[in-house]
């Protein structure tokens, strides 16, 4: 498989009887980044740990930098980099001193190191807290400096642990700054997420992982269109007015809007958003129907889910 930085076939991981990876495959393109989407408990963390040689699996293939998972892992280490293997950041140490440390850990040479953080520091935009201690750090400056911390050795594949969750809108984006840079330097990515957005936003491909298997791998575009776009969702006050506000809704709609009559809630695809947002509005205005609430949807993992396994992503945890 040329052109490819990460390929997995048939990977298989059991714990006791429960198989975290059931029959896996995984085809990451070289300089990219591929989106490994999917909810708590559907295999990702044991994904990204068998590829990083961190854990060993039961059965199927794995290469990773044109590297043989199993028979070279030694190899396959020093071509990667993971985060959350540096959540060791010592919060008493300043974000400087922490990537000269880990240089020198990497068998650097102190001045190389020292060139190494001053570098990194500039790359995930910390210059100006590189001399403050850690301890003080936002969570976004804290997940940048891990990233930092795993880019060390500059490595081929570099495999991101769901690098954003808990993390405010604000540092999200910083977090996204940083991974889109990183990529712009030739570093192949592969990002686990919760959050079809992330994906969307960061990913030029994104595999679906469900109960250790994937069920889908498609651009983000191809993905957006099976599982419907956009949504526009109306709140209704009074349900006696649900008849009304699915005829508003109707006018700017792709498709026949949807009526859940207990939630008082009337949704359905758009494709012209802030038009069709406008446009509801105003209509419910001038009829004066009293809104509870009005809004766009973009698509969510649980979206995502129902459209592929007719279930959404809560039964998928419980059935785990
Ligand atoms: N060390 C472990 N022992 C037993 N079961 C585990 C262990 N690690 C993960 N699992 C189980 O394997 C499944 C996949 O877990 P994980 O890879 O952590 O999923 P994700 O990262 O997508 O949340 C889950 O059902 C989880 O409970
Ligand atoms: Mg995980």
């Amino acid at each position: 498989m040329d052109g490819y930085a990460v390929v997995a076939e048939g990977l298989e991981k059991r714990y006791g009887d429960k198989h975290a990876l059931a029959g896996f495959d995984l085809a990451v393109q070289q300089g990219s980044v591929h989106g490994l989407l999917g909810p708590n408990g559907a295999g990702k963390t044991t994904a990204v740990r068998v590829l990083a040689t961190l854990l060993r699996f039961d059965g199927g293939r794995a290469r990773v930098a044109g590297v043989d998972v199993r028979c070279e892992p030694r190899q396959v280490r020093r071509r990667i980099g993971l985060t959350g293997q540096y959540a060791a950041v010592d919060e008493v140490l300043t974000g400087r001193q922490n990537l000269e440390m880990f240089g020198r850990l990497f068998h650097l040479g102190g001045r190389r190191a020292v060139r190494r953080a001053t570098e990194l520091l500039e790359q995930f935009d910390l210059v100006g807290a590189g001399d403050k201690g850690v301890g003080t750090y936002s969570g976004g400056m804290r997940r940048r400096l891990d990233l930092a911390a795993s880019m060390i050795l500059a490595p081929d594949v570099l495999f991101l642990d769901e690098p954003t969750t808990g993390l405010d809108p604000r540092s999200r984006g910083e977090v996204w700054e940083a991974v889109r840079r990183l990529v712009a330097g030739g570093t192949t990515v592969l990002l686990t997420t919760q959050y079809l957005e992330e994906a969307d936003r960061l990913a030029s491909r994104i595999t679906v992982i469900d109960q250790g298997r994937a069920i889908a791998d498609d651009t983000p575009d191809g993905l957006k269109d099976r599982v419907g776009g956009d949504r526009i969702e109306v709140v209704a006050r009074d349900a006696a007015d649900l008849p009304a506000v699915a005829k508003a809704v109707a006018r700017v709609a792709d498709t026949d809007p949807t009526t859940d009559a207990l939630e008082r809630r009337v949704h359905a695809p758009v494709t012209d958003r802030v038009a069709a947002l406008t446009d509801v509005a105003r209509t419910l205005q001038e009829e004066r129907i009293g809104v509870e609430d009005i809004g766009l949807r973009r698509p969510s993992l649980d979206d995502v889910f129902l459209r592929l396994t007719g279930h959404g992503t809560q039964t998928t945890e419980e059935a785990a």
